[in-house]
């Protein structure tokens, strides 16, 4: 069937997509910004059971990846990495809402969580219009570019999704 423009989907991602997702992790804005691993690195989290790796297409083409940690159990579920190539364009929306319907209204997940540095304020107010709670704040966690930086906690449970979603469907009505 003949896919409708800008579709995006999520696919599980496997050994050979490692140099689409490395593409990805080295654009230069986002260096500082998210973590980096080498070929060996997603290899081992690739193979690892509690690792899920999944490829953003738009158009059936690679628009981004979403690594994620707590599959073996499905109930506490980690993302790991988002990174998104064309950003600014409501994939990171798309993409973030399909990933929390899986983990929530498929796997009853009982909690999805992540991390952002202190200093990436664009994906904290990503976070928080997409329903997540500020939870914390793990002060100079992190040493990137030459510094110690915060590590900002986000986390979302079943009722905060429910929250969510009926916030989404009334933004879309009033669209309308
Ligand atoms: C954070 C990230 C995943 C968000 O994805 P995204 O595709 O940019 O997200 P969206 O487009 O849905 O929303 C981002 C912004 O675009 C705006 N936007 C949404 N749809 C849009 C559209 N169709 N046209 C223009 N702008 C749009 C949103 O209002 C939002 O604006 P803001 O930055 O002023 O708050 C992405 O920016 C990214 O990969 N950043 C680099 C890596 C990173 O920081 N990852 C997170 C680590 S914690």
């Amino acid at each position: 069937m003949a896919q409708s423009p800008n579709e995006l989907t999520l696919r599980e991602g496997k050994p050979r997509d490692i140099p689409i997702v490395q593409s990805f992790e080295g654009l230069p804005e986002n260096q500082g910004v998210v973590g980096a691993w080498s070929k060996e690195g997603h290899l081992r989290a690739m193979h690892h059971a509690d690792y899920g790796y999944l490829i953003v297409e738009v158009d059936g083409k690679p628009a981004g990846f979403i690594i994620i940690k707590g599959v073996e159990a499905k109930d506490i579920i980690c993302v790991v990495r988002i990174i998104i190539g064309e950003t600014g364009r409501g994939r990171g929306s798309k993409a973030l809402r399909a990933l929390k319907a899986l983990c929530f209204e498929r796997w009853g997940a009982h909690r999805f969580w992540l991390e952002a540095i202190g200093g990436n304020t664009r994906a904290q107010r990503f976070y928080e219009r997409e329903g997540l709670k500020h939870e914390g704040v793990f002060r100079k966690h992190y040493h990137l570019g030459g510094e110690w930086v915060d590590s900002i906690i986000y986390g979302m449970l079943p009722e905060d999704y429910e929250a969510s979603k009926k916030s989404e469907q009334a933004q879309v009505s009033q669209a309308l």
